[in-house]
């Protein structure tokens, strides 16, 4: 197979990122700036922010990556964007710029899902380590800030199918930890922080009830999800709503209210300022709740991969930078004689280089994207 140096660019959130890829395989370089530290203050990305950062970021966060892989605008092969889902406003900013390069340059212009995104920086982290003998059929759980998904995947030469046999009802599994977070005064994102916190805590101090859901969802056929086979969905709105229980029936507001104060007055904190502002009770609190849902999201992914008998597991997307979640899933896959693969942590977030990764079969099979097309902020992945 020809070698082909693909220069990534991704922007449908909080992360102008841009990376040159080579066939699939090598990361050559990756640039991400995040936009974290502006957003902050509003405990979440607002979105109208993200589109003007972008604007301000992307030519440098480019130029950076074929800087650092030792490129020219010329000599890439092709370019990859990605075209969603996402927030509109963001993601019309790496496209344009995508477009216009594509348009000047005369090179191919390959248009990626951002979840097949998230997908495909598993199988790029695996061959990285010499790893092509990958068993099929494939359960991905892509679980982020944005997304709680399971897909059934398929490859067929250069051409890869999904079905998804899962979503979440109502929040994502990482907005669940931001908003957590948040309402326990800790500053966002919640998720890294929710994680390192856990390790001091007692998980099993505080009960959640687990989450049920009896009925299908009633718009799968509107969302594009025709799957017929046994359905594994999540929902995490409600345990947000316990912790909000927990916290105003044990008259917690007071040393939140003083820890976000503390926090927001310290310009990094590190994890020694975050520990000396929470008392044992908030550690259980938060180790119990992330305990519930490593549990759910590892207890129905297992059983969705029983129901379908599948080989393999890719772990994917922000929350799988988790360590709980990780260990879970390494002592269940285990047990059940199935093969478990994560990104690395930088490749778990959001970055240019699983987009370009994941353009590199499209690439192949020659399906490059009409100068026409456009953002898709709710883009389905098949
Ligand atoms: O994939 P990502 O960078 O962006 C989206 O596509 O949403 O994921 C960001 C999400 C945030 O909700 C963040 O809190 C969560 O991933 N996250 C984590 C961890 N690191 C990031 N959640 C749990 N544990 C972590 N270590
Ligand atoms: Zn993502």
């Amino acid at each position: 197979m020809p070698d082909a140096y693909i220069l990534g660019i991704e922007s449908s959130c909080d992360e102008t990122a841009a990376a040159v890829v080579r066939s699939g395989e090598e990361i050559v370089s990756n640039v991400v700036f995040s936009q974290i530290a502006m957003h902050q203050p509003y405990g979440g990305v607002v979105p109208e922010l993200a589109s003007r950062e972008h604007l301000r970021a992307i030519v440098p966060v480019v130029r950076k990556a074929l800087a650092d892989a030792g490129q020219t605008y010329q000599s890439v092969d092709a370019l990859a964007v990605t075209q969603g889902p996402g927030l509109a406003g963001a993601l019309l900013v790496g496209i344009s710029y995508a477009k216009a390069l594509a348009f000047a340059l005369d090179k191919p212009l390959i248009s990626v899902n951002h979840l097949e995104g998230h997908i495909h920086a598993v199988l790029l982290e695996e061959r990285r380590k010499g790893n092509y003998d990958l068993r099929f059929p494939v359960l991905a759980l892509v679980v982020s800030g944005g997304h709680t998904h399971l897909y059934l995947a398929t490859r067929q030469d250069n051409s890869w199918s999904y079905e998804n046999i899962g979503h979440t009802r109502d929040d994502a599994a990482g907005e669940a930890f931001d908003k957590v977070a948040k309402l326990l005064g800790l500053g966002y994102p919640g998720g890294p922080i929710i994680d390192k916190l856990s390790r001091h805590g007692d998980s099993h101090a505080v009960k959640f009830p687990p989450s049920q859901l009896k009925h299908r969802d009633r718009n799968d056929q509107k969302a594009g999800r025709t799957y017929d086979g046994p359905r594994f969905d999540f929902s995490y709105s409600g345990i947000k709503t316990a912790v909000l229980r927990y916290v105003e029936t044990h008259n917690m507001q007071g040393s939140i209210a003083g820890r976000r104060k503390a926090l927001s007055a310290i310009p990094q904190p590190k994890l020694e300022d975050y520990l000396s502002h929470c008392d044992k009770q908030t550690l259980d609190l938060v180790a119990s709740f992330q305990r519930a849902l490593v549990e759910d999201l590892a207890g129905k992914t297992l059983a969705a991969a029983r129901a379908y008998d599948v080989a393999t597991l890719f772990i994917t997307g922000g929350v799988a930078a988790n360590q709980e979640l990780r260990h879970q899933f390494e002592k269940d896959a285990a047990q059940e004689g199935l093969f478990v693969y994560f990104p690395s942590r930088p490749l778990s977030t959001d970055n240019a280089a699983m987009i370009a990764a994941a353009a590199y079969h499209k690439f192949l099979a020659g399906e490059f994207a009409p100068m026409d097309f456009s953002a898709e902020a709710g883009m389905v992945l098949k």
